[in-house]
């Protein structure tokens, strides 16, 4: 049986760091899989780095579960989680649960979706209704033409606002919530606050878990890496010996770095 959100919290409780990783297709799935990554996650960061896109607007629900499907074939350990595109939750809770479940009938195990207190009834009401829900807070690249470019978020006085968010979406069900861009010391301080595991992207050491974009941590995205990503190709002779890297680095709290890391 595959990594159950049940052994995420108790690696959480028992101070084991937790690893993620983005795929999209059957032989990267089987090589992360293969290399012991905790958790797929089917991101919408596809739209950037397979289909060429500036942003992940443009990814639908059908592309999603087509990817999903791909996954699902290569995987057989990692926990699959299945991004929520844009627009197929932000309506209302009803277009959540349809589209959430496409996700979970393509094979993802779990779902996430961006959004902090404006998703807690969502989050609710998916959760009572057995779908498994990851929050992301912090950078949310769906809104990035909103929050006026790809931005550390959090600092000065949104650190309470982003603070309160994590809190609300683990009152309402939450079993994970991915900080993505966020300063190091706030992303320390929610870790701690919260029973639910936090899955850092660019938030810094103390995070329970990190999350990379497969691509990114591969150098093979042929526009420019975000400053949280390290590229695990650099001294490694396979792309597995990547990924193993990557994950032994987290394991023992050697990623990520400061300089991968905001204040
Ligand atoms: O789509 C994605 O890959 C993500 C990560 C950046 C966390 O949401």
């Amino acid at each position: 049986m595959a990594v159950t959100i049940t052994q995420l919290k108790k690696m959480k409780d028992e101070g084991d760091k937790i690893t993620w990783l983005t795929a999209y297709d059957y032989s990267f799935a089987h090589l992360v899989d293969s290399a012991g990554v905790d958790a797929i996650l089917v991101g919408d960061s596809l739209g950037m780095v397979i289909q060429g896109h500036s942003t992940p607007v443009p990814v639908t629900v059908e592309d999603t579960c087509y990817h999903i499907e791909c996954v699902v074939r290569g995987s057989s350990n990692s926990l699959i989680v299945g991004d929520m595109p844009f627009g197929s939750y932000q309506l209302s809770k009803e277009q959540a649960y349809a589209n959430a479940t496409k996700l979970m009938q393509a094979g993802a195990h779990v779902v996430k979706l961006e959004g902090g207190e404006l998703q807690e009834e969502t989050i609710q009401f998916l959760t009572q209704r057995g779908i498994a829900v990851c929050a992301h807070i912090g950078l949310t690249p769906q809104s990035v033409h909103a929050l006026g470019g790809f931005k550390v978020q959090g600092r000065g006085d949104a650190a309470k606002l982003l603070f309160e968010d994590a809190k609300r979406v683990e009152a309402a069900g939450a079993f994970a919530v991915v900080l993505e861009a966020v300063p190091s010391s706030l992303a320390s301080d929610i870790t701690a606050a919260l029973d639910i595991p936090t899955i850092g992207i660019g938030a810094g050491i103390d995070c329970d878990g990190q999350v990379l974009v497969l691509h990114d941590m591969l150098g093979i995205y042929p526009k420019k890496s975000p400053k949280f990503s390290k590229n695990y190709m650099q001294g490694a002779d396979s792309v597995f010996a990547a990924v193993s890297n990557f994950v032994a680095d987290v394991k023992a709290g050697e990623f990520p770095k400061p300089e991968h890391s905001f204040v």
